[in-house]
């Protein structure tokens, strides 16, 4: 991975030792493929991102035991799939910019783009057999499932010019919130939690994902022309939009900090914990 991105990564500062034993994974994953036509091309795709999602679920693993080499593989699962459904949104939105590069589209081509959704799944499946655990790979599948449920939910009420805040709820839950919650419940389940800690760190996920992308939402409305921007139209008040999304923000991550009370306390409890502070707006 390209150290000069990686230092635009704001969890760096506090989770660094983390950030780079999950890009030694994915390095560790790609090498396996480094004759493939999509290595140059994935490796582009994998370059800068933050990792909030691989790091949710080694951390989850470590509040019940430690991240071991099924946990790592299972974060580069998560964040496969992450890549490749930003590689998809990028084209959907007509991005010009993503992590201050070039979208993959733009430097790779409509034709790349397409095809590597289909090596990525055969990626994700191949780390899934790896693990040999089904309760694991139901999780990922699902997850898979209703992540493009949302794009495409968000697609139809986009062609249909109107949404409400229940819509625009359900589809965060679905395209964004899915894959927090996978890795916060995958985790747990590697770290070997008992079924009420596996549930309560899947809470967590949940509501950090939806506080995460109302506060992407509320940071990029003017770039974006989705439901955000739908509600903000058809309000009387643009202002009551913003409040609103706000005091949701804020209500989302305290159900994620509640979700953590009867997690082991440590350290891997406090980096779950101090994750919450980047889902929500700094005023
Ligand atoms: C961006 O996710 C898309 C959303 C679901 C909000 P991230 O903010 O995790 O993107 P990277 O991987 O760090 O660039
Ligand atoms: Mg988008």
């Amino acid at each position: 991975m390209n150290r000069k991105n990686i230092g635009n990564n704001p969890l760096l500062k506090l989770y660094a030792p983390y950030i780079t034993r999950i890009n030694e994974s994915l390095n560790t994953e790609m090498n396996s493929y480094t004759s493939s036509e999509f290595y140059e091309s994935l490796l582009y795709s994998l370059d800068g991102g933050k990792r909030i999602r691989p790091l949710i679920l080694v951390l989850s693993a470590e509040c019940f035991g430690e991240a071991d080499e099924n946990a790592m593989s299972a974060a580069c699962a998560v964040e496969l799939l992450h890549t490749e459904s930003i590689i998809h949104d990028d084209i959907i939105d007509d991005e010009l910019l993503r992590r201050r590069k070039k979208p993959f589209h733009v430097k790779y081509g409509y034709d790349t783009s397409i095809l590597s959704g289909d090596f990525v799944l055969g990626l994700i499946l191949s780390i899934s057999a790896r693990l040999d655990n089904a309760r694991i790979t139901d999780n990922l599948a699902k997850t898979a499932i209703l992540m493009s449920e949302g794009e495409m939910i968000e697609e139809r009420l986009v062609a249909g010019g109107d949404a409400t805040f229940d819509d625009y709820l359900k589809t965060i839950q679905y395209k964004t919130a899915t894959a927090f919650e996978a890795a916060a419940k995958i985790g747990a389940i590697i770290g070997g939690g008992d079924e009420r800690q596996i549930a309560d760190i899947t809470e967590y996920g949940r509501n950090m994902g939806i506080a995460y992308q109302i506060r992407d939402d509320l940071l990029d409305w003017k770039n974006e022309d989705k439901i955000f921007n739908m509600l903000v139209r058809k309000s009387t008040d643009p202002r009551d939009v913003f409040d609103k999304m706000e005091e949701m923000s804020k209500t989302y991550a305290g159900k994620a900090r509640s979700a953590l009370e009867e997690i082991p306390v440590g350290n891997a409890h406090s980096g779950l914990d101090g994750l919450i502070g980047f889902a929500v707006l700094k005023a």
